[in-house]
């Protein structure tokens, strides 16, 4: 086992009708900006929620801010911000909600020349305004970490920003939320918590048998709930967790101590800058070709992720390597996520070049477990996803 370090401040408030929780959390004497997307929450009765709770603590409002936090939406954001001058900031929506907060949160105490450097000075994030979140949306885990990823479509790039001063005060996680939630939402959700354990597992075996065993039963969790949360998504027991399969899928805990990928999200995050597929359907095309292309570095995992997960006993090492990425690809196809990019665009010709050119261009000249990935083994691996 690595060495490591874990310390996560977030207060988790979870459980049934814990919105009206919310002023307790929040000092008294604060001017709170309340943040939110494009209007699910008017819908299914969070902002009702959310504002009688609110109710006797001086608040504003922006909503609008677009699935991929949208820079130039925020740099409005930002401007209340500094107009009412606001100490407090309030998150009520999914990853994108969130994420828009965490870079208000930066940028209302940044000192440099323009916000955008916050996404590109590879600086961590120390200090930042105080914040909390209220989850609509069980998927990406910023509810609980400190990272965040902001899309500038001008550039088409999505770029990841994060660091210490970027954990919510506190998160409120009722998994009542998800009764309003598409379909195609819950599917993403599934899938985007799931590559992240795989992000954190599928490398080589470090003799942390906790956390290969964590990472497991998140899997084995949400492999469990996911048809029963597709098919009824006010099924609470289900949905409660899914909702915290999900937090503790991207909470930091299950990559203490052990090597972790990310490169499939590296280049998923390009396919929605240039595409605007959404993100957990990049990390399905790009997973399967990402675990073919790397099946020797990886095969030991591949081979007792097989076993553990998907009772694969039968065969070679390599065979049941080989069988865990086709159970992998099969679980997203099932729910309805294609695994191609040629599915979604037409326009996928040159885009592995594309790809593999940006990270030139940005240094990104080793990824994955071993930092071994050039942009040349990126340009294979997602030529292989067409
Ligand atoms: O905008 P509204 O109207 O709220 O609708 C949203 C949005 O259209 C809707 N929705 C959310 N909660 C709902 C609901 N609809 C009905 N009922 C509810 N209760 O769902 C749509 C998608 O929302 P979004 O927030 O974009 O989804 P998600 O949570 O999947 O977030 C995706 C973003 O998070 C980033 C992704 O890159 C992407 O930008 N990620 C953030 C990470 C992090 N901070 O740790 C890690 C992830 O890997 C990921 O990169
Ligand atoms: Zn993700």
């Amino acid at each position: 086992m690595n060495n490591f370090q874990y310390k996560n401040p977030t207060n988790i408030i979870f459980g049934k009708d814990t919105i009206a929780k919310l002023a307790e959390e929040i000092p008294a004497d604060a001017k709170v900006l309340m943040l939110y997307g494009g209007g699910s929450i008017k819908k299914n009765g969070i902002y009702d929620q959310v504002k009688t709770a609110l109710k006797d603590i001086e608040h504003f409002e922006f909503g609008g801010i677009p699935a991929n936090p949208e820079y130039a939406v925020l740099l409005e954001a930002l401007k209340v911000i500094k107009d009412k001058e606001i100490t407090y900031l309030l998150a009520v929506g999914g990853g994108s909600v969130i994420d828009g907060t965490k870079f208000l949160a930066a940028a209302g105490v940044f000192e440099g020349d323009t916000p955008w450097d916050i996404l590109t000075n590879k600086k961590p994030t120390l200090q930042a305004m105080p914040f909390g979140t209220v989850l609509t949306l069980p998927a990406t885990g910023s509810e609980m970490n400190s990272g965040a990823v902001i899309t500038r479509a001008e550039t088409k790039e999505k770029l990841a920003m994060g660091g210490a001063g970027l954990f919510p005060a506190f998160s409120i996680l009722d998994p009542q939320v998800i009764t309003s939630i598409p379909r195609r939402q819950l599917v993403n959700g599934i899938t985007d918590a799931f590559t992240h354990v795989l992000e954190q597992y599928m490398t080589y075996p470090a003799g942390a048998l906790l956390q290969d065993r964590f990472a497991e039963s998140i899997m084995q969790t949400l492999l469990e709930v996911a048809p029963k949360v597709l098919e009824d998504p006010s099924d609470y027991d289900a949905a409660s967790n899914f909702m915290w399969s999900c937090t503790m899928a991207l909470n930091g805990l299950i990559q203490k101590g052990v090597p972790t990928d990310w490169a499939v999200h590296a280049m998923g995050h390009e396919l929605t800058a240039l595409f605007g597929i959404d993100h957990a359907r990049t990390l399905a095309i790009i997973a399967p070709s990402h675990y073919q292309y790397n099946f020797e570095s990886k095969k030991e995992k591949l081979a007792q992720y097989a076993e553990r997960i998907w009772n694969v006993t039968e065969g070679s090492l390599e065979d049941k390597a080989y069988a865990a990425i086709e159970k992998t690809e099969s679980f997203f196809n099932d729910m309805g996520i294609d695994t191609k990019l040629s599915k979604y665009t037409n326009e996928f010709e040159g885009t592995a070049e594309i790809i593999a050119n940006r990270f030139t261009e940005r240094g990104w000249l080793g990824l994955g477990e071993h930092q071994s990935l050039k942009p040349e083994d990126v340009e294979t691996i997602v030529h292989m996803a067409y």
